[in-house]
């Protein structure tokens, strides 16, 4: 077997994108997952799309006992760093797990990294390390802000832990790779973003309300200072994403110490174009209501993505209309998730625009 790359969270909506990237690349690789966020049938399609066995094992990252034995069985030269828990709003109620899984996994993954001295890792960071930007585009070098969450503070910590680890030790290749908001799924429809319990995020909030299954979106904030009052954000394509992390990889066999990249598209949209985005690209009517500000919400954020150009070749070269076409065939072949019974579609009441 040749060199594997062990890939932490790759069941779940970026890692499975990622993974299907390397595999078509002619990449091993090995996933780990405890599905505490995902299901074996991502892997099972991906399984189906390539014509290939994902190896899989089904474990936690903070068991170090599981990783030692994956260290030692596999031939393993990089990692690719996706699993970790990322609900805001989750984080404020429950900070300690939040910290035990997103800081103190990442730092028992690196001590067995270290101890088999696999000293290649790309790991998935957010915009979130910027806090409020002070500077709109955002680019690497103004250097990092105060995020507003503890799930924001468990990226930034982890990225302070890992440019030490660097600074000690001369033979690490780290990728920080600061995803702006990834939406999206593969054009074959067969694997996307399947949320567990009630989504926050917009798009699959958006989508909830397509399906029929909630009356109304709710548009946080009309007075923001941005172009129509509703905040401004960086829609990038989970394709391009799994992309971004393939040449992240690559560039790192030729650079060591760390390396933060932004992964963004550099262009910018608010809730209200976002929202008349998806009724002119499906025909269906979203019907909205304002409601007050969203606490630790930021009017705008998008990114200067330059660095990733020039240092990766890496550009988003998917549109905004691609996007939620993409988004709206996964949602429409998957009317469940990966918990649906088939692929027909289900007869849900689907609002046509007037
Ligand atoms: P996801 O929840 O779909 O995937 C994370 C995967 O990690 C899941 O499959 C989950 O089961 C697994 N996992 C969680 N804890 C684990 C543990 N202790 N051991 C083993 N597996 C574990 O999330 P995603 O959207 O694919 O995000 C991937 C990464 O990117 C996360 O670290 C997230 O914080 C980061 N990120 C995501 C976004 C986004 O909008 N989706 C934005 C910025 C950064
Ligand atoms: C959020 C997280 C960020 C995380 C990212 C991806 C916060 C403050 N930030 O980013 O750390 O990396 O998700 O998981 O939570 N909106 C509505 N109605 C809705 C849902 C969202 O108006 O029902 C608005 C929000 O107010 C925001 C925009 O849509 O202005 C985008 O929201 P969201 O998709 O949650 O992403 P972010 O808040 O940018």
């Amino acid at each position: 077997m040749g060199k594997t790359t062990l890939i932490t969270g790759g069941a779940g909506y970026i890692g499975s994108h990622t993974t299907l990237a390397l595999i078509n690349a002619g990449q091993q690789v090995l996933v780990l997952d405890n599905l505490c966020n995902s299901c074996r049938e991502s892997l099972t399609r991906l399984e189906r799309l390539t014509l290939t066995r994902v190896d899989f094992i089904e474990g936690d990252i903070r068991n170090t006992k599981l990783l030692d034995d994956i260290f030692s069985r596999y031939d393993i030269d990089a990692v690719m760093h996706f699993s970790g828990l990322k609900s805001v709003e989750e984080s404020v109620r429950k900070p300690l797990d939040y910290y035990a899984n997103n800081v103190v996994g990442t730092l028992n993954l690196c001590h067995a990294m270290a101890r088999y001295e696999v000293f290649k890792l790309v790991f998935s960071s957010s915009a979130t390390v910027y806090g409020a930007p002070r500077q709109i585009p955002i680019i690497e070098d103004l250097g990092t802000g105060k995020p507003i969450s503890p799930y924001g503070r468990t990226k930034l910590m982890t990225e302070e832990l890992l440019a030490d680890l660097c600074l000690s030790d001369p033979r690490w290749s780290i990728a920080l790779l600061r995803y702006f908001n990834p939406i999206g799924a593969h054009e074959s429809g067969q694997i996307g973003e399947n949320p567990n319990g009630r989504p926050n995020n917009l798009l699959p909030c958006l989508t909830q309300v397509a399906m029929g299954r909630v009356p109304e979106l709710t548009v946080f904030g009309s007075d923001y200072p941005t172009v129509d009052g509703t905040c401004v954000r960086d829609y990038v394509h989970v394709v391009d994403l799994a992309d971004g992390h393939l040449k992240a990889l690559q560039a790192l066999q030729s650079r060591n110490g760390i390396h933060a990249w932004n992964l963004g598209t550099g262009n910018g949209y608010s809730v209200l174009q976002i929202i008349r985005a998806f009724e002119d690209i499906t025909g269906i009517s979203i019907p909205f209501k304002f409601a007050p500000r969203r606490a630790g919400d930021i009017a705008e954020c998008w990114s200067n993505p330059t660095k990733a150009g020039r240092d990766l070749g890496w550009y988003a070269q998917r549109d905004l209309v691609r996007m939620i076409q993409d988004t709206w065939r996964w949602q429409l072949r998957n009317p469940h998730g990966y918990h649906a019974q088939s692929d027909l579609l289900a007869p849900v009441a689907l609002k046509q625009r007037v």
